[in-house]
C-alpha cells in the first residue's frame, strides 16, 4: 500500500511560477510515490477573509487555482483533489481535537502571532484556531507525509504534538504526520527583494500570456550592483539568475560567467529567461486554456474529489467518536 500524503493550499486564485516550483512541481511529483489527497482550503481562507471579500473572491479564486493545478499535471484519476468545505466531516473533527488541544499551544504559534499584528481588527477565534483545523485536515485521511514549505514547519509540529496527546488519551488513532521539505529555491519576486507573492504584485502568472510574462521580466529588478552593462554582475544574488536555474539550468551555467565578466548585459539576460520560461509553460498555458472553456468538468473532478474524500473521512470520523465516548460501544 502506497503511504498517504496529504497537503492544502489555500484559495489564492490564479498561481505564479513561485507557487509552481516551489509546490505545485512537486505535488505533481509525489503522484508516481504515494496516494495523494490535495486539497483547497477555503475554510482556512476565511480566517483571514470575511463579509463580501470573501463571498467575491472565494469561488473565484478556487476556480482559477483548480485550473492550474490540472493544467500542471495534478491528475483526479490518481489523486483525489477537492476542496475542504465539501468534506464537513473536517469541521467536526476540529472541534474534537480543539477539546484536548491547549490553548498556550496554539498562542504560541508564530504565523498566530503574526497575524494578530497583520489584522488587528481581525482577531477571530477561528485565527487561533487554524492549527487545530489543519491538522483535522490531515488526520481526517490519516496521512503520514505532509509536503510543505519551511513557513509550515511550526504548524506540522503542532499538528504532531496534537496527534500525540489524542492518541495518548483516547488510544492510537491517528499517525503523527511528518513534513516533506521541499527543495525548491526560495523563488523571489520581481522586486528581487521579497519572496514572490500575488498580495506583493511582484508575481509572474502561470496563465499570464508570453508577452505579459516578458514584460513583467522586463521591469525585474537584478542584481544591484549593476548599474551599467559594464558592471561586473553576481548571479548568485540575481533571482533573474535563480530563475534561469529554476527553467533552464544549463542555459544558467553557460549565463553565469558571462554575467560575471560583464559580457552579457541584464536586458538581453532577460529576453532569454522570459523565452525559457514562455517555451517552458506553454503545454500548461495550453491545457489551461483547453480546460477553462469545460466548467463541467472541473465541477465533476471537484465533486467527484469531494466524495471520495468523504468516503475516507466518514470512517474516520466513526472511529474517533466511537473512541470519545460519543457512541455507545458495541456488546457482545
Ligand atoms: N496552512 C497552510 C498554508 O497556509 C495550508 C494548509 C491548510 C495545509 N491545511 C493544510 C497545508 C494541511 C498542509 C496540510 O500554506
Amino acid at each position: 500500500m502506497k503511504k498517504r500524503v496529504f497537503s492544502g493550499a489555500r484559495p489564492t486564485g490564479r498561481q505564479h511560477i513561485g507557487n509552481y516550483l516551489g509546490a505545485i512541481q512537486n505535488y505533481v511529483e509525489l503522484q508516481k510515490d504515494y496516494q495523494c489527497v490535495y486539497c483547497i482550503v477555503d475554510l482556512h481562507a476565511l480566517t483571514t477573509l470575511q463579509g463580501s471579500e470573501a463571498v467575491d473572491q472565494i469561488q473565484q479564486n478556487v476556480r482559477e487555482m483548480i485550473l492550474d493545478w490540472l493544467a500542471a499535471g495534478l491528475d483526479p484519476k490518481q489523486s483525489i483533489l477537492f476542496v475542504q468545505s465539501q468534506v464537513p466531516e473536517v469541521t467536526e473533527l476540529q472541534t474534537l481535537l480543539s477539546m484536548s488541544t491547549p490553548l498556550s499551544w496554539l498562542m504560541r504559534v508564530p504565523t498566530f502571532k503574526e497575524k494578530v499584528k497583520m489584522q488587528p481588527e481581525n482577531v477571530n477565534y477561528g485565527l487561533l484556531g487554524y492549527p487545530v483545523l489543519m491538522t483535522a485536515d490531515i488526520v481526517l485521511y490519516k496521512a503520514e507525509v505532509v509536503p510543505v514549505g519551511e513557513d509550515q514547519v511550526p504548524h506540522l509540529e503542532l499538528a504532531r504534538e496534537i496527534v500525540r496527546r489524542f492518541n495518548g488519551l483516547y488510544g492510537d488513532t491517528f499517525p503523527e504526520p511528518q513534513p516533506k521539505l521541499t527543495h525548491a529555491p526560495m523563488i523571489l519576486g520581481i522586486d528581487g527583494v521579497q519572496k514572490m507573492s500575488k498580495q506583493l504584485d511582484n508575481h509572474i502568472e502561470l496563465a499570464a500570456t508570453p508577452e505579459e510574462t516578458a514584460r513583467r521580466i522586463m521591469t525585474a529588478f537584478t542584481d544591484p550592483a549593476r548599474k551599467r552593462k559594464g558592471d561586473p554582475g553576481h548571479p548568485e544574488v540575481c533571482n533573474i539568475h535563480h530563475l534561469h536555474e529554476a527553467f533552464q539550468p544549463e542555459k544558467a551555467r553557460e549565463i553565469a560567467p558571462q554575467c560575471r565578466n560583464a559580457e552579457i548585459g541584464c536586458v538581453e539576460c532577460k529576453k532569454l529567461l522570459a523565452g525559457e520560461i514562455n517555451e517552458a509553460l506553454a503545454p500548461l498555458r495550453e491545457r489551461r486554456r483547453e480546460l477553462a472553456t469545460r466548467p463541467r468538468y472541473i465541477r465533476e473532478v471537484l465533486g467527484d474529489g469531494a466524495e471520495r474524500a468523504r468516503a475516507i473521512a466518514r470512517v474516520t470520523m466513526e472511529e474517533v467518536r466511537e473512541r470519545m465516548g460519543l457512541v455507545a460501544r458495541e456488546t457482545g
